[in-house]
């Protein structure tokens, strides 16, 4: 769970608010109600004539100068807890067997001490060779955090990238959250000054505006994951979190604005056009491969999911493993029917806006 809260409470109400971070997505749903994505918009051109076999097509990508074996990345998620540890390994995994990306949750946590840190450090047990995503908040950055602090969190899990949650629609909600915004933007660029790996900024579910995303490539960040609204919703999270504890106005707020956000594909293309040099990753709401396919053909890079993964990691490392290859069947099944032999290829398709999105044949 995004988490930006005071550094001084103790560890026990830290590992709490975490263990009702995976619980409550879990329990309750708390996916997007009248929002969507706005994939639905995106209509690829049928291809009767693909002239590819499928068991030839190549999912693999190159990212920051890595190479993936397919363009994907489970989602910053979780830390902090017993049962934490036990995804982020299973998570893990599947990352290192499959050649994904994997984030880990915010690492505030992980400070506190050893014994939480190393519900983080699992990960890079696990997967070994992944390119494992450290993970801190905005706001905590604003609110300070040492250089010292910084390398510890990417220390903990030897991480290729550091990412930096924006998240101000749930420190709205949050009962203990902290509103405060003031500096994010320079903190940010102080970072990229400051730390060897690259840094990635990314929402957690309310989408990135072309403004937003221009004024993050000035500052010289290496890729933006604009986590768009049409999936998990952090307001509801927070709706949830506030109910219990009997904060009437904050579980109002979570409901106003349960469905807040710019969608997904909307956030894409905004990006894509005001910020042409950084690269995309797309994520919120993606639930299969036919929605990866389509945003790469927006002109993602790489596609990140969180929610999903959690719920199988959860059921058994088995389900797991069944629905990654599930995700990779529905990508090449994709790729198969546009004709596309490998991830360039997706990125070159023709493809129909229509509805919220408008109208036109693309081909960028
Ligand atoms: C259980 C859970 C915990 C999350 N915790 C974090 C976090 O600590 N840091 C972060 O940057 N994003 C966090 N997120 C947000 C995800 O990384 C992602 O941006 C968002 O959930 C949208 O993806 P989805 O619709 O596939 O869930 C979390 C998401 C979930 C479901």
């Amino acid at each position: 769970m995004p988490d930006t809260s005071d550094f001084s409470s103790d560890s026990r109400i830290v590992s709490q608010r975490k263990k009702e971070g995976i619980e409550i997505p879990l329990q309750k749903n708390v996916q997007a109600r009248s929002a969507s994505t706005h994939l639905e918009y995106v209509k690829f051109i049928h291809n009767a004539l693909p002239e590819l076999n499928f068991d030839e097509i190549d999912t693999s990508t190159t990212f920051l100068n890595t190479r993936f074996g397919a363009p994907i990345i489970i989602d910053s998620m979780t830390g902090g807890t017993e049962m934490a540890s036990t995804i982020n390994s299973r998570l893990a995994r599947v990352a290192e067997k499959y050649g994904f990306a994997m984030g880990v949750g915010s690492q505030r946590a992980g400070l506190l001490n050893d014994k939480m840190a190393d519900t983080y450090g699992v990960a890079r047990k696990n997967a070994p060779n992944a390119f494992l995503i450290a993970n801190i908040g905005g706001a905590q950055l604003a609110k300070g955090l040492s250089l010292d602090e910084i390398q510890k969190i990417i220390d903990m899990i030897r991480a290729n990238a550091l990412a930096v949650h924006l998240n101000p629609l749930q420190e709205l909600i949050q009962p203990e959250g902290e509103p405060r915004y003031k500096g994010v933007l320079e903190r940010i660029s102080d970072l990229t000054k400051s730390v060897s790996i690259p840094i990635i900024v990314k929402e957690v579910g309310a989408g990135i505006s072309g403004d937003v995303a221009s004024k993050l490539e000035k500052v010289g960040i290496s890729a933006i994951n604009v986590a768009g609204s049409g999936g998990t919703s952090w307001a509801a999270v927070e709706k949830v979190r506030a109910e219990s504890a009997k904060d009437r106005i904050k579980a109002h707020l979570g409901e106003l604005f349960w469905d807040w956000g710019i969608p997904t594909a909307s956030s894409i293309i905004e990006v894509r056009e005001a910020a042409q040099d950084t690269p995309i990753i797309a994520s919120g709401g993606l639930r299969n491969g036919l929605d990866f396919a389509k945003c790469l053909a927006l002109g993602a890079s790489m596609c990140a999911m969180a929610y999903p993964f959690l719920r199988h990691a959860t059921e058994s490392e088995d389900r797991l493993v069944e629905f990654t290859l599930t995700l990779l069947a529905e990508l090449k099944s994709a790729m198969f029917l546009i004709g596309a032999p490998n991830i360039q290829a997706i990125k070159k398709s023709k493809y129909i806006l229509t509805g919220a999105l408008a109208t036109g044949v693309k081909n960028r």
